[in-house]
């Protein structure tokens, strides 16, 4: 890395109809057009943009295709992870990607002006929370030792989990024995951070040395002042990300918000994994 690299990091799209999804409370294809427009005027041009999973509502192969339509907009590089929103199958499809099975996990790393970008698949079919599996792990131990002169940039649409044990909120997160299994691996690594969404509110924290930064997206915000429910109100975001020597910078861009209630969820519902379908919250 030669100089400073810039980058912009969207989660949550969410892209979908929302005159025939009654679980799409905002209109997210205009939203990501409206984010476009803005990073278009970013100074110095940003060198990638993120796009860290749930990148449409129900999964379709059509709303995919909205998506690449929508993205046709910029001529930056888009990394894409998917998210419990997403489906393996419909985002090969709608995004004329080839993979050797329908089902397979889409993790994948890329070097852009010098920074390696790993982004990992945490997704689990069926499931509102993230897993990663054993065949993934032995992937991302391999990638760490390539280009290691290169600061690595870590995407996951699940964060890993912060606390010291597992915890009721599971759904929100990366299962805890994956997440301290991922925290080994990624230890004395050049790890500049990881890149996040699911939870749909701006957070960053610092995860045994490593900023874990999470984006509002641009669905629906969680209303983080409430914790007996899970409140969606109106609001959205991205982040503007620079990587220098010294390490990670993200400086929010929160859109127009008037902090509407869009819906709320029983939190009893979210705890039952089992239960829980992909569709039924963030
Ligand atoms: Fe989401």
């Amino acid at each position: 890395m030669s100089r400073d690299v810039t980058f912009v990091h969207l989660t949550d799209l969410h892209i979908g109809d929302p005159a025939q999804d009654d679980h799409l409370f905002s209109d997210t294809a205009q939203t990501l057009r409206e984010i476009l427009a803005q990073v278009a005027s970013i100074t110095p041009k940003p060198s990638f943009i993120v796009a860290s999973g749930d990148l449409t509502n129900r999964g379709d192969a059509a709303s995919y295709r909205l998506l690449c339509e929508i993205m046709n907009g910029t001529d930056l590089p888009v990394i894409y992870a998917i998210g419990n929103h997403d489906t393996r199958e419909g985002f090969y499809a709608g995004m004329d990607i080839h993979s050797e099975a329908p089902d397979a996990p889409f993790y994948h790393d890329r070097v852009i002006d010098g920074i390696h970008v790993i982004t990992l698949d945490s997704s689990t079919p069926n499931y509102i929370g993230g897993t990663i599996e054993d065949e993934q792990f032995d992937w991302l131990a391999n990638v760490l030792d390539t280009k290691t002169e290169l600061p690595k940039l870590i995407v996951s649409h699940h964060p890993p989990a912060l606390g010291d044990g597992p915890d009721l909120a599971h759904w929100r997160h990366i299962d805890h024995g994956h997440s301290m299994r991922l925290a080994q691996l990624l230890k004395g690594r050049n790890i500049v951070g990881i890149l996040s969404g699911h939870i749909h509110h701006d957070r960053v924290s610092n995860w045994y040395g490593i900023p874990v930064v999470v984006g509002t997206g641009q669905h629906a915000a969680t209303d983080i002042l409430r914790n007996d429910v899970l409140r969606m109100v109106r609001g959205s975001s991205f982040a503007i990300g620079t990587i220098r020597k010294s390490g990670l910078t993200v400086a929010f861009v929160p859109q127009p918000a008037n902090r509407e209630e869009l819906n709320v969820y029983p939190l009893e519902m979210l705890l039952q994994r089992a239960a829980a379908a992909p569709v039924a919250a963030e």
